[in-house]
């Protein structure tokens, strides 16, 4: 799969030349099955952060994809008939017009089968072979026929033996190759303990220094013999041998960066001095500990990567549903595809970002997400634009004039405008997009109670209270536009329609420092109110 062209970036002069893009990454998603929530959940939120990112004009350069390789789509291909890459080409089309249909919009795309990123990984195997960082070693243990897996002691049931599911548990010696994690231990200690800012949130950390202690900093095993696994990347030095897992996923990251390009023939991607190092590189709570905590680190500190070189982690939580975790197995899998197509793409975006406080975990739930469509998005938002237009064009034929009235509830909705933009870019810049919401809706709780208490409908059958309405009505349009740029990077579409609905769009360049109460000028000309968010029904209504 090509790589898709950088969006073109909007930069105010506040941020360029000094400041690199922000490069933002997300996981790799495996492609033995299609995405689940879990997995649109993570791309929305580096959508959203890569959108706030560009909104304070600042370049961006997103990069996400899919991890390809592994004994798990070997055996699900095969179980399917189909060859390894004709499996995974499916699965990763439905990954792909998933992140279309959710206006995920990235900007780099990291399929772990793209032959530039098997020439990068190759490379860099090469180079830590050359300077001793691997070496082969042989192990014996207990072997899942069935499983195609060495077994641990933590496999062994309460009896001591391993149990039926492993079928037949054969002894057996093996030589692999491995990588010396070991010698940067120390230095990753102290890098984590003079690095405050390394994971968000930072309560994770001590999850990283737990496991350093307690034997979480042994030399990585890297590869499986060829007849075992074939389908994935071998190793450059012995052909013998396949790359197993880490070294092939976790260096995405920088082989779509553009890292050894020059030398590995690699074109069509971005020059790697101008992004790394990752600004954000947003996984799960399941992969930090030790993939990304500590493989990831320690295999950059052995090539040679210097502390100002190293990425930052955005550690989420999880979706769980109704309190359990999600799994085939228990057949509660959520398909972000049927509802997105039920409660629209920004339906599910909004209730992925407002349901959650990054770094924790959340429940996910039906009704939930069906009232926060119903009540938050028709109720709340969606028919504050639209009781606003409606009232400007039955009593203004959509005219807005300021005029020079005002009184204490115009000075108060304006108040709420000016509080939500420092909470709001204060939120949306520490990942509490949840808080970011949350800002925006000041504005929105307060406009709607504004229409209740000064009561247009009243104001215009009195000719002498014309001003007061016209103020009245030039408020509501001026708070809306306010709130179709907060809200723009968590639901774009249905910002974009608002704007649309205002008569008003974003100037080129405009960032978000732009902001100011007065964007509409007197004598502007609303469009015509069409429902943002037309209610949904519910089983119980
Ligand atoms: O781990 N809620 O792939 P993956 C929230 N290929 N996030 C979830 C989730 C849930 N219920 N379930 C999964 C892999 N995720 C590797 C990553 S990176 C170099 C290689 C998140 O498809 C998970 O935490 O199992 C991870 O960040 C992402 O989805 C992909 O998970
Ligand atoms: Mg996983």
């Amino acid at each position: 799969m090509s790589s898709l062209p950088l969006h073109p970036p909007v930069l105010s002069p506040k941020y360029q030349p000094f400041m690199k893009p922000f490069y933002i990454t997300t996981a790799i998603d495996y492609t033995n099955a299609p995405p689940h929530i879990g997995h649109a959940y993570e791309k929305v939120l580096a959508d959203v952060m890569a959108r706030f990112q560009r909104l304070q004009g600042r370049q961006v350069y997103f990069l996400t994809g899919v991890d390809q390789h592994g004994q798990k789509v070997q055996k699900s291909a095969d179980a399917a008939g189909l060859s390894p890459q004709a499996f995974v080409d499916g699965i990763t089309a439905h990954f792909t017009s998933l992140w279309d249909k959710l206006n995920v919009r990235y900007d780099g795309w990291a399929a772990t089968t793209d032959p530039r990123h098997k020439r990068v990984v190759q490379a860099m195997l090469q180079k830590l072979h050359d300077c001793g960082q691997l070496y082969k070693k042989s192990y014996s243990g207990h072997y899942s026929v069935r499983q195609e897996q060495f077994l641990t002691d933590k496999e062994r049931g309460p009896d001591g033996n391993f149990g039926e599911e492993w079928g037949e548990v054969v002894e057996i010696e093996e030589e692999n190759w491995y990588f010396k994690l070991s010698d940067h231990v120390e230095w990753l200690q102290n890098y984590i303990r003079s690095h405050p800012d390394f994971i968000t949130p930072a309560f994770r950390t001590a999850d990283v220094l737990n496991a350093l202690d307690s034997s979480g900093g042994q030399d990585l095993c890297i590869s499986r013999p060829a007849e075992r696994l074939s389908w994935g990347i071998p190793l450059p030095f012995d052909e013998r041998f396949v790359n197993y897992v880490w070294f092939d996923a976790l260096t995405n990251y920088i082989s779509f960066a553009g890292y050894l390009a020059d030398e590995c023939g690699n074109e069509g991607l971005p020059h790697f001095a101008d992004l790394w190092p990752a600004d954000a590189e947003i996984i799960g709570k399941d992969i930090l500990v030790p993939a990304h905590a500590i493989y990831w680190m320690t295999m950059l500190h052995a090539l040679g990567f210097t502390d100002e070189q190293m990425p930052r982690l955005i550690v989420h939580g999880w979706w769980n549903i109704k309190g359990a975790k999600m799994s085939k197995s228990l057949g509660n899998v959520v398909d972000p595809n049927s509802l997105a197509d039920k409660l629209t793409p920004d339906g599910l975006r909004y209730y992925l970002m407002r349901d959650i406080a990054t770094g924790y975990d959340s429940d996910f739930n039906d009704e939930r997400i069906l009232m926060s469509y119903n009540k938050e998005l028709a109720g709340g938002l969606g028919n504050l634009l639209n009781r606003s237009i409606n009232m400007a064009q039955k009593y203004r034929s959509g005219l807005l004039v300021p005029g020079d009235y005002d009184d204490s509830e115009n000075s108060a909705l304006r108040q709420t405008v000016a509080d939500a933009l420092p909470v709001y870019s204060e939120s949306m810049n520490t990942w509490a997009i949840h808080d970011g919401i949350a800002a925006a809706w000041k504005i929105v709780t307060h406009a709607n109670a504004y229409v209740d208490s000064t009561k247009p409908f009243s104001l215009a059958k009195d000719p002498s209270q014309a001003a007061r309405l016209d103020s009245v009505l030039y408020h509501l349009a001026e708070a809306w536009v306010h709130l179709s740029v907060l809200l723009d990077p968590i639901i774009p579409t249905a910002m974009a329609t608002a704007r649309a609905q205002l008569g008003w769009e974003m100037p080129s360049g405009f960032v978000l420092n732009d902001l100011k109460w007065g964007m509409l000028q007197s004598g502007h000309q609303l469009n015509t109110p069409i429902p943002l968010f037309p209610r949904l029904e519910t089983s119980a209504e």
